[in-house]
């Protein structure tokens, strides 16, 4: 069977339009409209066709480096505490990506965590690519935006320290920046799948929380009480008394987490655990976009999202 979809696939991505990376060895291919790294990709086509979703299930969706990591772990902590509290959560001694696996990478493990109680997934899948069946099974799903200057310059500098460690040359900013403006980035376009996440959230309000890194960061226990109620997972009246949310932010906060051991290690491969904690700021897009650059940035997300009712 695997032989047969190694088979499939290599006929299918070679008919399919590729373009020059951010710098690593392999190129992008274009496929269902956004551009994927070929290992992502292989994950993509194999869950669209396998995976199976259950409507318990939750599924945190977004684009790479929009707050993947932070939301692992507050929907992880949200989903656990009854289990664990901020003294014994395996989020001290885990990368969040540890507890929370990626639906393109490892669904064939799913079921081992659902198993034990923890029915969270991700993935960076635009909503158009999303397997089927968890359309069909009315699963929760969770999809967190980052304001496009702060992702892109995020974006930026990961994949610079990934190139960098593996003594491969990066990409200077200004390619990678005409290339993230031409929705050449991976899983770009940026626009479409925001808006993709976004017009899906209007039409089903019920099974889609739209999420903005920014307002989370500005109040983040209120954010956190929304999550927990949108997942199933509400907060007790006794929960508030004792400040359980406010517990759960503070364990999950980016002072906090960067600052474990596990999270500053170099372990972990291509992609390092210390690889996931930078800044965690709003605005850091100031420190390194010329004007020009954030103007035009500005000018395209105008364009793309007007008439959404989405700004960012
Ligand atoms: P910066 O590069 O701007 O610092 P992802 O988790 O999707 O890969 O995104 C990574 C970005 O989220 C990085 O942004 C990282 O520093 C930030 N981040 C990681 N953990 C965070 C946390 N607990 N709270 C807020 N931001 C966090």
């Amino acid at each position: 069977k695997d032989v047969e979809f190694e088979k499939s696939f290599n006929e299918m991505i070679s008919t399919l339009p590729k373009r020059k990376s951010w710098g690593i060895p392999e190129d992008y291919f274009q496929y269902q409209g956004f551009w994927l790294h070929p290992t992502y990709l292989k994950g993509v086509v194999s869950a669209q066709q396998q995976f199976q979703a259950q409507s318990t299930d939750i599924m945190l969706c977004n684009l790479p480096k929009t707050g993947t990591t932070w939301l692992k772990s507050l929907i992880f902590a949200i989903v656990t505490r009854a289990s664990f509290d901020d003294s014994t959560s395996p989020l001290l001694s885990k990368l969040p990506h540890e507890v929370v696996p990626f639906m393109e990478l490892y669904h064939a493990d799913f079921p081992t965590y659902r198993d034990h109680g923890v029915p969270v997934l991700a993935t960076h899948v635009p909503y158009s690519s999303l397997p089927r069946s968890i359309l069909d099974s009315g699963c929760k799903i969770v999809y967190v935006c980052r304001n496009p200057k702060d992702s892109f310059v995020s974006l930026y500098h990961f994949n610079t320290t990934i190139l960098t460690s593996m003594n491969l040359q990066p990409l200077d900013l200004y390619e990678a920046f005409e290339m993230f403006c031409e929705g050449v980035s991976v899983y770009g376009p940026y626009w479409d799948h925001v808006l993709g996440y976004w017009k899906a959230s209007l039409e089903h309000p019920d099974k889609i929380l739209f999420l903005q890194y920014e307002e989370m960061k500005d109040d983040n226990v209120l954010y956190v009480k929304k999550l927990a109620e949108f997942i199933g997972y509400p907060f007790t009246s006794d929960e508030h008394r004792t400040e359980v949310p406010e517990k759960i932010v503070k364990m999950c906060s980016f002072e906090n987490l960067s600052n474990l051991e596990v999270n500053r290690s170099e372990k972990g491969g291509m992609i390092q655990n210390n690889m996931y904690f930078r800044k965690g700021k709003v605005g850091d897009w100031m420190n390194c976009l010329t004007s020009e650059m954030a103007e035009r940035l500005d000018r395209i997300t105008q364009q793309k999202l007007s008439g959404s009712g989405l700004s960012i």
